[in-house]
């Protein structure tokens, strides 16, 4: 039967590729990769990390089939979910499409880990349903940009017998509010944490564009600290054309490493 591989490739650095997904990705006929080059400045230097991962590990000739990613409300839609829902369902038609044409085993390159802030387990599901292909699929993890932030840090995520908090920018100050106080937050472009009520009561462990030649690294009391990373932050951008970045805050009361 046709397989579709969603294949985690980790945070950007090629040694971060496990053994299982370089196995993954010489087995399959072609990359379907969704072209983002109308979405936002930035995507160059992350196709060429994706580029770097592929030369480094595909020894011979593949290839890759690129698919136009379907236009996104980005303008904080007042149904958010509604407008996410359409979209994938835009992308799964978009992959259909591309796999009818072209047969074969299709592997999908995913950033990071494919279970973290990422969709395509959800699409590839959404292909199947619309029931114009059959195929098996399979997920093979990759390390996460938390993984690396953590390791870089030298940080245990949770404190002793404690929960940790996995969240975005957009939900981080509902989580504050509502008490948590072991937050990992991704997709923060705004640096949201910029405005919680009482950043001295706070401790971050912040990296940019980790596993990059250009990666950066910040901790310290979030009042103390914040200054340091916007300039690091804004550095790393001018450094690698794009800028990633993930942090852990913990309520300084509770902030051991
Ligand atoms: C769409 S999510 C994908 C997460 C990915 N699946 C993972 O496991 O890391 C993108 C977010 O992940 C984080 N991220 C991904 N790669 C990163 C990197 N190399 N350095 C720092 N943060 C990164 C950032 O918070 C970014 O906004």
């Amino acid at each position: 039967m046709r397989r579709v591989r969603i294949i985690g490739i980790g945070p950007g650095h090629p040694d971060q590729v496990t053994a299982e997904a370089v196995r993954a990705m010489n087995e399959v006929d072609y990359f379907l990769v969704p072209d983002k080059s109308a979405d936002h400045a930035g995507t160059d230097g992350l196709l060429r990390a994706r580029e770097e991962i592929c030369r480094r590990h595909l020894p011979g000739e593949y290839r890759i089939v690129t698919v136009r990613d379907p236009e996104r409300d980005r303008d904080d839609p007042a149904d958010y979910r509604r407008a996410v829902e359409d979209w994938h369902e835009a992308r799964a038609a978009a992959y259909e499409q591309a796999m009818l044409a072209d047969p074969g085993d299709v592997g999908f390159l995913v950033w990071g880990d494919p279970s973290l802030y990422d969709s395509t387990v959800r699409i590839v599901e959404r292909v199947l349903a619309r029931g114009n292909l059959t195929f098996s699929y399979d997920v093979i993890p990759g390390v996460s940009s938390l993984q690396l932030l953590a390791a870089r840090h030298r940080l245990v995520l949770n404190d002793i017998g404690t929960s940790l908090t996995v969240t975005t920018g957009r939900r981080l100050p509902a989580e504050a509010a509502a008490g948590n106080d072991n937050i990992l937050v991704m997709l923060d472009g705004a640096l949201r944490c910029r405005a919680l009520p009482d950043p001295s009561a706070w401790h971050i462990w912040w990296g940019a564009n980790l596993g990059s030649p250009d990666e950066a690294l910040a901790a310290g009391r979030l009042d103390q600290a914040l200054d340091g990373i916007l300039r690091a932050r804004a550095e790393a951008k001018a450094a690698s054309g794009w800028v990633m970045d993930t942090y852990l805050l913990r309520r300084v009361s509770s902030a051991r490493p």
